[in-house]
C-alpha cells in the first residue's frame, strides 16, 4: 500500500524543519505540489529552496498537480470550499495513481503546520485509494509570530482563539477570548478596533528576509500597519500576514510593566 506524508515546512525559513520533517523528505520519493498558480514565484521558490536545503537523498521527483478553477462567487463560501476541494481531491488521487508506485512514498510539503487552515489533509481524507497516511507537524505562523515578537501566546490560564479576518470582519471579537489570533486576514479587520483597549502583535513574510513586525496600542499603530502592508503588498505582489490581539480590561490580565527584556507592545520592532 502506498504511504503519504504531510509535512508540515513551516512558515518561511527553511531553519525551521523539524528534524522528523527532514527525516520525512528523505524518505519520499515523490513530491506532489498543488499549483495555486498565485504567489506563484516566490512560495515555489522558497519550497524548492527546503527541497534543495534539506533532501540528500538523489532520484526523488516533483509532480505539479494544477489547480482546478476556484468558483468564488458560489453563494455559500463553505459549500464552494467543499466542492472545490472535491475536485481537488480528484485532480491528486489521478496524479497518486499515475505517479507513485502500489508501495511507493508520495509527500506533500505543507506551508506552515498542516492543522491550521491548510486543507491537505481534508483532501487525502476524501481520496477512495487505500494509503498509509503520516503526518508532521510543523512551525506555524503563529509560532513564528509569538517568537519573533518575544511573547507568549496566552496570558495565565486565559483562553486563546485563532479566527480569520473575515470572521472578525463579520462577527467581531470572539466572546470569551482575551487573545485572539487573526489569519487569512486581506483587509485589516483590525480597523473596526481602534476604539478598544488592544495591543496588537503583528508580523508579515515571518520568517522570510522581507519579514516586517510592528507591535504597539492598537489606536496607535494600526494605521501603520495599514501603510506598511500596502507598500510590502504592492512591492512584492503578495503578502502573508499574522496578527495577535491582546485585549485588556474585563477581568483580563493587565498589562505587564515595560521590562528591558523586550516582550511587551511598548517595545516595537520594525522590519527593514
Ligand atoms: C492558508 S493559511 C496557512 C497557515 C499555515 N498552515 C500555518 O501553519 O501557518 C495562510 C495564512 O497563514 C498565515 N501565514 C502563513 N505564513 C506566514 C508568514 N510567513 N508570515 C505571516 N503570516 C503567515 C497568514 O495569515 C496567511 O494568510
Amino acid at each position: 500500500v502506498r504511504t503519504l506524508s504531510a509535512i508540515g515546512i513551516g512558515a518561511g525559513d527553511p531553519e525551521q524543519l523539524t528534524l522528523q520533517a527532514v527525516r520525512a523528505l528523505n524518505a519520499v520519493e515523490v513530491f506532489f505540489v498543488p499549483d495555486k498558480g498565485e504567489q506563484a514565484p516566490d512560495l515555489a521558490r522558497m519550497r524548492h529552496e527546503i527541497c534543495e536545503r534539506h533532501i540528500e537523498r538523489p532520484g526523488y521527483r516533483i509532480v505539479e498537480i494544477p489547480d482546478p478553477p476556484r468558483d468564488r462567487g458560489a453563494a455559500g463560501y463553505r459549500e464552494a470550499v467543499h466542492d472545490w476541494r472535491r475536485r481537488r481531491g480528484e485532480r491528486w488521487e489521478q496524479a497518486i495513481t499515475s505517479h507513485l508506485g502500489e508501495d511507493g512514498h508520495g509527500g506533500f510539503l505543507v506551508w506552515g503546520d498542516p492543522s491550521l487552515y491548510d486543507s491537505t489533509l481534508a483532501i487525502l481524507e476524501q481520496l477512495q485509494i487505500p494509503f498509509a497516511l503520516e503526518v508532521i507537524p510543523g512551525i506555524s505562523s503563529v509560532q513564528a509570530l509569538t517568537a519573533r515578537h518575544r511573547i507568549a501566546l496566552n496570558r495565565v490560564g486565559g483562553a486563546v482563539q485563532i479566527t480569520t479576518g473575515r470572521r472578525l470582519a463579520a462577527h467581531g471579537l470572539p466572546a470569551g477570548a482575551g487573545d485572539v489570533v487573526v489569519m487569512l486576514d486581506a483587509d485589516c479587520a483590525f480597523r473596526a478596533l481602534v476604539d478598544r483597549d488592544i495591543d496588537i502583535y503583528w508580523g508579515a513574510y515571518l520568517g522570510t528576509p522581507h519579514e516586517l513586525l510592528i507591535a504597539g496600542p492598537l489606536r496607535e499603530v494600526a494605521s501603520e500597519i495599514v501603510e506598511r502592508r500596502a507598500q510590502a503588498r504592492a512591492a512584492r505582489g503578495w503578502i502573508m500576514d499574522t496578527y495577535l490581539l491582546r485585549l485588556y480590561g474585563d477581568g483580563l490580565e493587565p498589562r505587564p510593566r515595560p521590562s528591558g527584556g523586550g516582550g511587551s507592545a511598548r517595545s516595537r520592532v520594525l522590519g527593514p
